[in-house]
């Protein structure tokens, strides 16, 4: 098997990167661990990097068509790793899932029209519902005693039979929670909606991500099913801006595809056809051998945190790699929270508050990094703890 190197943490300063832009330079200097935004600090692939030399070797960039190239690679992939097929004519290529979501707003509701969301959910679940003038339904997520969390389906159930209801974008696997769902709960989901015109679009981008659970792709509940997908999170190429969209129902494509045709969306990044092809053809060995790098990780912080905050301080990691940490023992409020992690620990979280109330109090950790980096992470929270009185002397 192949080797790649997970351990070398790889200098982004200078590259615009979203992550390490959110430092201030007094942070970037004293050299404050990030662990927030949701791309990984690995390097992709090397059948990606030569992918793309070869793609940049070529020299011309121009405008780039969905091929059969792309969508044999895409429909090879999604068998392999998900047992599912599709049609090329049920897909759209976006320029990326949040857009996809965003889209979907526009093509299945008018304004003033409700749409379901999990909180806690990755935000732009609840701004691309807010800024389209639309009308946010919460489904929030129950917590169980173990940190793990399940859906309120007799709340789901109340919240589909309301005539403004008429969307849902659900997260499958989700972000930050972890949960990769079970068939039942994906039925009952699909049930709920369909039983009641609710609209289902399922956001799949961490599908591959998964940790001794298997993802059921919603389509395979139901072949009419919407569904989003990239290899973005997959591979760490979000920065490439590919994703796709595969619409199992014609009448729904048709008004998907509207939308994306009124900004003229829709067309394939040159250099994001490179990656994936390359990606979904050659990619899997190292996808193999990240996942294990990343659940190595997960067992490092559940080591950490289990002694210290209880047994239930980190929800199950059953999908993506962003653990979901309960801080709440500290009673601090979110701010207070970001305050004490960024200014006392140096350390760089996606603060729970912004998923919703429901988060207030929680961390999210990108437990994709170089492990002598997580483990330089859980060093300064253990002194910042120490400094702050957490453990009995
Ligand atoms: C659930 C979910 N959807 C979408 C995205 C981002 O998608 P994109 O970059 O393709 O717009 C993320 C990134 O963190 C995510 O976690």
């Amino acid at each position: 098997m192949e080797q790649f190197d997970f351990d070398t943490l790889t200098d982004r300063r200078g590259t615009s990167a979203l992550k390490w832009d959110a430092m201030t330079e007094a942070e970037q200097r004293d050299g404050i661990v990030p662990l927030s935004v949701a791309d990984m600090e690995f390097k992709s692939a090397p059948c990606i990097q030569r992918a793309l030399i070869d793609a940049a070797r070529h020299g011309l960039y121009g405008y780039t068509g969905t091929d059969d190239a792309y969508v044999n690679a895409l429909r090879g992939w999604m068998k392999r790793r998900h047992g599912l097929d599709f049609a090329k004519e049920e897909l759209s290529i976006v320029g990326g899932v949040v857009p996809g979501l965003a889209l979907s707003v526009r093509a299945f509701t008018q304004p003033g029209e409700g749409v379901i969301v999990q909180p806690p959910v990755y935000p732009p679940f609840m701004s691309v519902v807010e800024l389209n003038g639309r009308k946010l339904m919460k489904n929030p997520l129950v917590r169980e005693a173990d940190g793990s969390y399940h859906i309120d389906f007799a709340q789901l159930e109340r919240l589909a039979a309301d005539p403004e209801a008429k969307l849902m974008l659900f997260c499958s696997p989700h972000n930050p929670v972890g949960r990769v769902w079970t068939e039942d709960e994906l039925k009952t989901v699909w049930e709920i909606c369909a039983s009641n015109g609710v609209m289902l679009v399922t956001d799949e981008i961490h599908a591959d991500l998964t940790h001794g659970k298997r993802h059921i792709p919603m389509k395979r509940i139901n072949s009419s099913a919407f569904i989003l997908n990239a290899p973005s999170k997959t591979f760490n190429v979000p920065g490439l801006q590919l994703s796709n969209a595969i619409i199992g129902d014609p009448e729904k494509k048709k008004l998907f595809d509207g939308e994306l045709w009124k900004i003229e969306g829709g067309s394939m990044p040159y250099f994001g056809r490179a990656a994936a092809i390359a990606a979904y053809n050659e990619g899997e060995e190292w996808l193999t051998s990240a996942l294990r790098y990343i659940e190595e990780n997960y067992r490092l912080v559940q080591e950490f945190f289990i002694p210290r905050f209880g047994n239930s301080a980190v929800s199950p990691m059953e999908g993506t790699y962003l653990a979901w940490v309960d801080f709440r023992n500290l009673g601090l409020n979110g701010k207070e929270l970001e305050s004490f992690t960024r200014n006392e620990c140096r350390l760089l979280f996606a603060e729970g508050y912004i998923f919703g109330s429901e988060g207030e109090g929680f961390e999210r950790m990108n437990l994709a990094l170089p492990r002598q980096e997580l483990i330089k992470a859980l060093n300064r929270l253990d002194e910042g703890l120490r400094r702050h009185g957490i453990y009995a002397e």
